[in-house]
């Protein structure tokens, strides 16, 4: 029986979210440049993208390029940048195909023009596709989000359009880029690593986490099945015992 087959159709993840780490480190162990394991990182992308598709897991986050990720060697953004935009226009027949939504999350405004054309173009084209959200984090950190969200209900406060009561959790995620967004219920991360590094802090305040020592362009779609199996047999209690769920 394949892992596949093991897989509960009844109890798949509605959100999972990707920490896709070890481009670099996987290269260099092979004697390359370090974008040689970007590169080689799409095809695991492609990877992913199909197995939740083929196993009807709706969300998608990846964490493509962090808030931090602008301080690496001016040439390795430039390339990644580079790579995201030859990407999007390659993949976008597959997204159409499949039935696959775009979006990206992220202080967007950061990003070259080049790319932020790229995205919007691509987003208004799948913006009608329903059967799987593919959300980009890009030039993403969780605490920045943060920071916006209160300022943007510091303001409401201000302008007297909401009154301190009113904040809560609800009106809270209402305005962090993830809004109408489930919380992602599984997060991967590759590469021997077991940290959070600043994705999604608020939202994965009940995530179960899935560790692989692969590096991600080693990543297989088998992997993806192999972290859902195992997020199925776990019990989540949402501080709950188990006798109560
Ligand atoms: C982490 O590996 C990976 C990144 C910072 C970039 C991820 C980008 C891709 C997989 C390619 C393009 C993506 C899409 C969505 C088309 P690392 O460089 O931190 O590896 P290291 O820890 O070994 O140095």
């Amino acid at each position: 029986m394949s892992i596949k087959d093991k897989i509960d159709r009844h109890k798949l993840p509605q959100h999972i979210a990707i920490i896709m780490d070890g481009n670099g480190r996987w290269a260099k162990g092979l004697g390359k440049l370090r974008i040689f394991g970007h590169q080689s990182g799409v095809g695991a992308v492609r990877e992913v993208l199909e197995g939740a598709i083929e196993i009807g897991v709706p969300y998608l986050t990846l964490y493509a390029f962090s808030s931090e990720n602008w301080n690496r060697p001016k040439l390795e953004v430039q390339a990644l940048m580079e790579l995201l935009i030859s990407s999007l226009s390659k993949e976008l027949k597959t997204f159409q195909q499949n039935g696959v939504q775009l979006k990206a999350i992220g202080n967007l405004s950061e990003l070259p023009e080049k790319i932020r054309k790229k995205l919007t173009e691509t987003i208004t084209a799948t913006k009608d596709n329903t059967k799987c959200t593919l959300t980009l984090a890009l030039s993403y950190g969780a605490r920045d989000e943060i920071v916006g969200a209160v300022k943007k209900l510091a303001t409401q406060v201000e302008a007297g359009t909401l009154s301190v009561d009113q904040i809560d959790a609800a009106a809270f995620e209402q305005q962090l880029y993830t809004a109408g967004t489930p919380d992602p219920d599984l997060m991967i991360r590759t590469s021997g690593e077991y940290r959070i590094s600043n994705f999604l802090l608020w939202q994965m305040a009940y995530t179960e986490l899935w560790f692989s020592d692969k590096m991600w362009p080693e990543i297989k779609r088998e992997d993806l099945f192999e972290a859902i199996f195992d997020y199925q047999n776990r019990e989540r209690r949402f501080g709950k015992t188990s006798e109560q769920i």
